[in-house]
């Protein structure tokens, strides 16, 4: 199969046409061309690559029917970082050309300091950069080994700033960066990008939950640090729900213990699938919040697998909390 011209139309009506090679998606033939379409999960979990395609064939590809209700897709909508062409194609892009020109994002070499098994199947990775990277607590960065061509993304655990940045990271079968990482000691390298994404801590005083599956737990991890270290942010309760599948596979439980002592406002409950330590409950962390009487004004953060997601976004809009207030990260 030969390449297919694909024609990216922008709302300042500038247009551009790039040629998708087979099997590239339509995000990624943009990047021939020199053009950076606007993503963030790259993964077809959070929406925000959606455009629509006004003429030609696109294999929607893989994505959470979530974030792409079935009527809008039959309308012509796609996510450009799953979509794949199967014909030539006109695509409008709801933003200015100037968004997508943007240089290449900008990146530095970090050195990993510590690779430390701390729960099961779990691995606490700690890389030195040069310049602490700010961000919104709850954002993640890009991670590529220098060895591989390969970006990954993982949710920075550390505080914005820190010259030290802690990730957890769950081992996948035959996964590619969780093959490198079982491998990886001091001293080697990794390309690290800037903060990305939508999943952080909104500044607003009002209740918050938080349900985290296993290494979910890592964006809730910077946003309790900014909490306690931000007054404006630290003004109303928070309930953090942890669900892991064993008593063994639950980490950062010393820091979660001293975040508990420092922030009165703070609950933390755990629920396990099986094995639950003293103080946890046996079943589904998503299962407790049916028991919450969630006040209506609450904030919910989801992040973790996209079932725990899904089952959790299901549980809190049956308590009565609206879609819009609920905010979802899947580790996909
Ligand atoms: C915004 C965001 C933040 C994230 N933060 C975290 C985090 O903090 N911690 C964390 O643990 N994870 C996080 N993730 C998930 C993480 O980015 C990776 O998806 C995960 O670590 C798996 O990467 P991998 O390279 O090891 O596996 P991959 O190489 O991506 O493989 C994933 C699975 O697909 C299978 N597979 C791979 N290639 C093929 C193939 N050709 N055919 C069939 N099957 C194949 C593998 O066997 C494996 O089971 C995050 C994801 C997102 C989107
Ligand atoms: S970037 Fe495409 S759905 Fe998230």
């Amino acid at each position: 199969m030969s390449s297919l011209p694909l024609t990216l139309l922008f709302s300042d009506g500038v247009a551009h046409t790039v040629n998708a090679e087979p099997g590239q998606t339509v995000a990624q033939a943009a990047v021939n061309a020199g053009l950076t379409l606007l993503t963030d999960c790259s993964n077809g979990q959070c929406g925000t690559c959606v455009a629509q395609c006004v003429s030609g064939d696109i294999d929607p590809g893989d994505y959470d029917p979530s974030v792409l209700p079935d009527d809008e897709r039959d309308d012509g909508a796609i996510l450009c970082c799953v979509s794949k062409a199967r014909s030539a194609a006109v695509i409008e892009l709801p933003y200015d050309s100037c968004e997508a020109s943007a240089p290449q994002e900008e990146t530095q070499t970090g050195t990993v300091t510590a690779v430390t098994p701390i729960a099961s199947e779990i691995i606490r990775l700690d890389v030195k950069v040069a310049n602490g990277i700010e961000f919104l607590p709850g954002q993640y960065v890009r991670l590529r080994p220098n060895e591989s061509s390969e970006w990954r993304s993982y949710s920075m655990a550390n505080a914005s700033g820190d010259t030290n940045l802690v990730f957890y990271i769950r081992l996948v079968t035959d996964g590619q960066f969780s093959s490198w990482l079982t491998t990886a000691k001091a001293g080697d390298l990794l390309e690290i990008g800037p903060s990305r994404g939508t999943f952080f801590l909104r500044n607003e005083s009002r209740p918050r939950l938080f349900v985290a599956g296993g290494t979910g737990l890592a964006p809730f991890l910077a946003m309790l640090q900014a909490v306690r270290t931000t007054p404006e942010f630290n003004t109303a309760p928070i309930h953090l729900l942890i669900g892991g599948r064993t008593a063994g596979h639950l980490f950062a439980q010393e820091e979660l213990a001293r975040l508990q002592r420092d922030l009165p406002n703070l609950q933390i409950s755990v629920a396990t699938e099986s094995d639950p330590p003293p103080g946890a409950q046996q079943g589904y962390a998503t299962d407790l919040i049916a028991g919450l009487s969630l006040d209506k004004s609450t904030r919910v953060y989801l992040c973790g697998p996209p079932p725990m997601v899904d089952a959790a976004r299901a549980a809190a809009m049956k308590a009565g909390i609206r879609k819009s207030e609920i905010l979802c990260e899947r580790f996909a």
